[in-house]
């Protein structure tokens, strides 16, 4: 169906190939922009969802020096991808965001979360708990961003900057 926008103009229907690219588009301009907001912090940086390697390879392409940590329950990324396997959290992610709360609470600087599926009640769960598990991971001042619509009372939601389309992603920060 054809809604009209706040102006009243015809407008049309995002289909799945649109998606996908303001997804990717946002993704980048994004962790570009976060980049230069924690290059004065000291703290380590935690990808959630390695899936194929992207944005994990860009992470560390982006940020050498920095401790990134990778989470998924299984490694199916480019052979040239794979994090180290002590930067690895490999299971289910409301087990291994416990652990590495354990061991890593309140370091995190920068925590980039991919976890969303083509399936919206899965999508829902993930927010959820997204949103209880994650606030421990991060330091003060910390960026998260999101590709769900995550509600956490804790954190300040932020525009998106310059090349992220309309709701294509999800940024926050953490009260410093
Ligand atoms: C959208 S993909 C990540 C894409 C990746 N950032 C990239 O750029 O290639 C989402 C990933 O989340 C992982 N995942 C989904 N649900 C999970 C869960 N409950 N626990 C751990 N990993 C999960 C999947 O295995 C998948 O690799």
């Amino acid at each position: 169906m054809v809604k009209p926008d706040t102006l009243g103009m015809p407008m049309k229907r995002l289909t799945r190939l649109e998606k996908l690219l303001f997804r990717l588009e946002a993704q980048h301009a994004c962790l570009g922009w976060a980049f230069g907001e924690i290059a004065a912090s000291p703290g380590i940086v935690c990808e959630l969802g390695l899936g194929h390697g992207r944005t994990y390879d860009f992470l560390r392409e982006n940020l050498p020096g920095r401790d990134i940590y990778v989470f998924d329950r299984e490694i199916d990324c480019f052979e040239d991808c794979v994090p180290p396997a002590d930067r690895m959290f490999l299971g289910e992610i409301a087990e291994t965001l416990d652990e590495a709360a354990g061991r890593l609470g309140g370091q995190a600087v920068l925590v980039h979360s991919d976890m969303g599926s083509y399936d919206a009640d899965r999508n829902a769960a993930m927010t959820a708990l997204l949103g209880r598990k994650l606030p421990d991971l991060l330091a003060p001042g910390a960026i998260l961003l999101s590709d769900l619509p995550l509600r956490v009372p804790s954190l300040t939601a932020l525009p998106l900057p310059a090349g992220a389309r309309g709701d294509s992603y999800h940024l926050f920060r953490k009260q410093g």
